[in-house]
């Protein structure tokens, strides 16, 4: 970790679990090594980042009139799968934020990824901006090894990947904007609308137009295999289904979720499984619960949108 937190410091870059998905790590600080996580993604430079901090007390660093509201998101969530986007402070630069005036700030909560951040912060670190670790628009990495298939061939020698297994809830976090009155949801996620109202008492208004989400682009999220959504599976096709529905002959089953969590859990894998088998389509019943089911559908539509 003190090694790893070294290199950040000194601009490299540093790919590394969280409970979500693997992140491509910089210093959020350092204009250069932001550059590089834009190359190394293929990333269009105007797509936001967002700032990784080991503790709710370093969301003053990076965001400025935080409302109350925000601040009982983060400290009921923190550290979980939930991005907070906040009017920007000083230190929020025009490459972090893509020239907008806020700055999505994010605890995550995964042993390896804490560990890096609070040794980041011991050589002076004050967060580290970390998008999905995957080339733009393809599905977000779940494993250390997904992450060397996506990026091995544009990280330099002495980057750094971060090995901490399997991402437990599997689907990037749910991004809320907190700049106006009311909470709005960028981008769904493991804590959903209803989560957040309990816990700020205001209902979640529609998002505020104007606001550059990535993550919102109608194709995103998209295996080389085309993904196809309500259909009947053909033999030779890849399939993705509740576990309680059956596999007809011939057809290829990639995985066999028993519930919405699970679902999450491996839906990425199971993606980038049709494309190591080389399957050319892949059909998916999608859960039909509301939850996190909500935003793996959110997912797979993009995903069938394609490449
Ligand atoms: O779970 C996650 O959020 C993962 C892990 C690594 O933390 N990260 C992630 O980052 O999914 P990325 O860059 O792949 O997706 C973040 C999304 C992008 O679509 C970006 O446009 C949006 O967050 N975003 C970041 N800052 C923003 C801001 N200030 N305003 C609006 N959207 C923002
Ligand atoms: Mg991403």
């Amino acid at each position: 970790m003190a090694s790893a937190a070294k290199h950040l410091i000194a601009g490299g870059l540093v790919a590394f679990p969280t409970e979500t998905v693997y992140g491509l790590g910089a210093d959020a600080t350092n204009s250069t090594a932001a550059a590089r996580i834009y190359s190394v993604k293929g990333r269009p430079k105007d797509h936001p980042l967002i700032v990784h901090i080991a503790s709710m007390e370093g969301m003053g660093d990076w965001a400025s009139d935080v409302p109350e509201y925000a601040i009982a998101l983060g400290r009921k969530f923190w550290p979980g799968p939930m991005t907070l986007v906040l009017k920007r402070s000083e230190l929020a630069a025009d490459f972090l934020t893509g020239g907008q005036d806020t700055v999505g700030v994010r605890v995550p909560d995964h042993v390896v990824a804490l560990a890096l951040l609070e040794a980041f912060e011991k050589v002076g670190g004050k967060g580290v901006a970390a998008p999905s670790a995957n080339r733009f628009g393809h599905v977000s990495p779940t494993t250390a090894a997904a992450v060397v298939e996506e990026l091995g061939n544009y990280l330099s020698k002495d980057d750094v990947v971060l090995d901490g297994g399997a991402c437990d809830v599997g689907i990037e976090s749910t991004i809320i904007d907190c700049t106006g009155d009311a909470p709005s949801v960028l981008r769904p996620g493991a804590i959903n609308v209803a989560m957040i109202e309990q816990c700020t008492g205001i209902k979640v208004t529609q998002s505020h137009s104007g606001t550059r989400v990535s993550g919102s682009l109608e194709n995103h999220y998209s295996p080389a295999a085309k993904v196809l959504l309500c259909e009947t599976p053909l033999p030779g096709q890849g399939f993705i289904a509740p576990v309680s529905i059956k596999t007809p002959a011939g057809v290829i089953r990639l995985a066999s979720p028993s519930n919405d969590e699970e679902f999450a859990q491996i839906l990425y894998s199971a993606l980038r499984e049709a494309d190591a088998q080389r399957l050319a389509e892949v059909v998916v019943i999608q859960p039909i619960g509301t939850g996190i089911a909500v935003a793996i559908r959110d997912r797979l539509s993009r995903a069938a949108n394609g490449r």
